[in-house]
């Protein structure tokens, strides 16, 4: 079993894998977590060394902390498309390359950004990878905050074991405003059928599925970087 501090080192190596798919004149989206916070650095430092880039951020987070590190930035929408993306991720299903994201409570913004990127790499430590969407991690679910007892019952009316996400007793508020519900879904059989589902649902914002996004998936393991393609 990895440790804490041994994954930080291949959130790390991922990360300035990554960062070394970007090229002067790029636009790219920033993502949001503790391995894209790794990205962050080693985007500064490359920028320290002359590399021109402007970045989108994903969150209100991720701004302060880009802004911190001296990475110029655009407002989302300045330019019509980025370049890449790159972000972190709670589970990579093998193969599919499909997404769960969103446990950081960035899901809307994240997606936003991914979905307007030719190319989305993700970054993640081994313990992500999953044969099959599911049971790793909830599923967060942004729902809009007006009647979310309503919408959670939508939620646990399909099966989902809707949990909302709370910060010291309080709903959690997301960048928009929005409350999370982290939902049980067990393993996922169809997550484009299940995206299609909640994304119909009254109240819903946005899915923390991500799906054909990803192009490529950098994964730290402790014998070195594992490069997936879709
Ligand atoms: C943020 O909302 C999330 O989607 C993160 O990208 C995801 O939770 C991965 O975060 P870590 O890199 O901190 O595990």
């Amino acid at each position: 079993m990895t440790r804490g501090r041994d994954l930080s080192a291949l959130k790390r190596a991922a990360a300035v894998h990554a960062v070394g798919e970007v090229r002067d004149g790029m636009v790219v989206g920033l993502g949001t977590g503790s391995t894209a916070d790794f990205a962050l650095e080693a985007l500064a430092r490359r920028i320290g060394e002359g590399l021109g880039i402007a970045g989108v951020p994903t969150s209100e987070r991720t701004r302060r902390l880009a802004g911190r590190l001296g990475i110029p930035l655009l407002a989302p929408g300045d330019r019509p498309r980025i370049d890449l993306t790159i972000d972190g991720a709670d589970q990579v299903e093998r193969g599919s390359l499909a997404l769960v994201k969103g446990m950081g409570g960035a899901l809307l913004g994240e997606k936003i950004v991914a979905s307007a990127s030719d190319r989305m790499i993700v970054i993640v430590d081994e313990t992500k990878i999953v044969d099959r969407l599911g049971d790793a991690t909830p599923l967060p679910v942004e729902i809009v905050s007006f009647g979310w007892r309503y919408t959670i019952d939508r939620l646990a009316a399909l099966g989902l074991r809707p949990t909302l996400r709370l910060v010291d007793g309080k709903p959690f508020l997301s960048d928009a405003g929005n409350h999370i519900a982290d939902c049980d879904t067990g393993d996922i059989a169809d997550a484009a059928g299940l995206e299609r589902e909640l994304s119909s649902l009254v109240g819903v914002v946005e899915t923390g599925l991500f799906l054909d996004l990803a192009s490529t998936v950098v994964v730290g393991r402790p014998t070195g970087i594992e490069v997936m393609r879709r």
